[in-house]
């Protein structure tokens, strides 16, 4: 069966501090740093790019997960490989036109390649690029509005997720946004099994147990 996979978003850390943020969160139990790229056109924000993940990188071995909320993610193929990203996940809703040539890249710069759909896009819109002779890897099934941290998990999005696991049993779907104690149980049970959360780790007292009780509920 698929693996959970735990990945704080480095979004809600100090980052002004990245690095031992980083390292914070891999004490406390993460497997993958999620790493949120924001263009300030495909949403209405701003955050880092290839220089900060190659700054990162220079400081942990762990597997940095790649989001790309961005309007043009082919531009970012090369500077991000080169940056030592682990995972490239780029729009559907902006890919539409060169997917092909978007996997291919980001497959040869050794990148795990995957895609991601906004609340509004019918999930149907991914199934091409996991049926093709050279598939993506990983589905990130947005629930809330990409943008910002710390917004509410939409439940209606688990019939996405559902309907992915029922075709695609050993794939990694992949769920983002509103995920903590409170949620995590109707996400693992849709199927989801590698779950970003921002606001309830780094918020949490003690994330370290926000980790675990995630963990235990995927894998159950
Ligand atoms: C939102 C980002 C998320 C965000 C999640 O556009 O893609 O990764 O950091 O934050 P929380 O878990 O606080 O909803
Ligand atoms: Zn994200």
């Amino acid at each position: 069966m698929v693996k959970p996979k735990i990945a704080p978003s480095m979004l809600s850390s100090d980052f002004a501090n990245l690095a031992s943020e980083a390292e914070r969160m891999i004490r406390c139990g993460a497997d993958w740093l999620h790493m949120d790229i924001m263009d300030g056109h495909f949403v209405p924000n701003l955050t880092i790019g290839a220089p900060v993940i190659e700054s990162l990188r220079k400081h942990t071995e762990a597997y940095l997960d790649c989001h790309l909320m961005v309007t043009n993610p082919l531009d970012y193929v090369e500077p991000l490989g080169k940056a030592g990203a682990s995972g490239f996940t780029f729009h559907v809703e902006v890919s539409k036109d060169n997917w092909r040539e978007l996997v291919q890249k980001i497959k040869s710069k050794g990148m795990k390649p995957g895609v991601s759909v906004r609340p509004g896009t019918p999930i149907e819109e991914v199934y091409p690029l996991l049926d093709d002779e050279n598939p993506v890897e990983m589905v990130l099934v947005m629930t809330v509005e990409p943008g910002f941290g710390g917004q509410k998990f939409m439940p209606e999005m688990m019939d996405k997720v559902h309907a992915l696991r029922k075709k695609y049993p050993s794939l990694d779907i992949e769920v983002d946004g509103g995920l903590g104690p409170s949620t995590i149980d109707l996400a693992a049970a849709a199927g989801a099994n590698c779950i970003v959360a921002g606001s309830s780790v780094f918020g949490a007292p003690d994330p370290a147990h926000v980790i675990s009780l995630m963990r235990k509920s995927v894998e159950n």
